[in-house]
């Protein structure tokens, strides 16, 4: 079993797999399959959003499309918060708030249900990864169009050459950015 945080982070790096010019040649896609089906680094995962849960007084965790949802749903139901998804757009019934962001080539949308969350309710932004940053400051924007408060934004691994977390502190400064691991 990992027994500290350095044992649990040298195994979800290693349950992390580098899979060269997936989806498109020159990009390095990071999976995360061999973390989920491995209970012991998913467990331990889970456990560390959980403290940070519990460090920023989360009341409700935004889980963003697709990878966002199951990382999120499990940190929901093990802080005994609710969870509430994030998807692209079109999928979600009902008025919703939408946001785009940038992609390589052109742009994306997401959105969540304009009931979603609870007016100054505290939120979790999670994901698994941070690259850009684009996906991530739709999201938040989102949370502030619910009229709700997020109190920050966590990932299980920051791609820091891509400088997502510099443009999040750019347009969200006081805004927590926390990775499981960077790389
Ligand atoms: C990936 C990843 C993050 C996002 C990070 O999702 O899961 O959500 O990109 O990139 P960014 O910081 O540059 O915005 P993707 O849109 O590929 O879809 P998926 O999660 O549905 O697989
Ligand atoms: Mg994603």
């Amino acid at each position: 079993a990992a027994r500290n945080g350095a044992d649990a982070a040298a195994l979800w790096r290693a349950r992390i797999r580098d899979v060269p010019d997936h989806p498109r040649p020159g990009v390095v896609f990071k999976d995360i399959t061999p973390l989920l089906a491995d209970a012991e680094a998913f467990g331990t995962a889970v456990e560390a959003f959980a403290d940070i849960v519990a460090r920023h007084d989360v009341q409700a965790v935004l889980g963003l499309e697709a990878r966002g949802f199951i990382l999120g749903a499990p940190v929901a139901l093990r802080t005994g918060i609710g969870f509430v998804p994030a998807r692209k757009a079109g999928k979600l019934p009902g008025p919703v708030h939408r946001e785009a962001y940038q992609l390589e080539y052109g742009t994306a949308e997401v959105e969540v249900q304009h009931d979603a969350l609870a007016p100054g309710q505290r939120v979790l932004v999670l994901d698994d990864v941070l690259a850009t940053g684009g996906t991530a400051g739709a999201a938040i924007r989102l949370v502030r169009r619910c009229g709700a408060e997020p109190v920050a934004f966590a990932v299980l691994l920051e791609l820091g050459f891509l400088g997502g977390r510099e443009r999040l502190a750019a347009d969200f400064p006081d805004l927590p950015v926390e990775a499981l691991l960077t790389s």
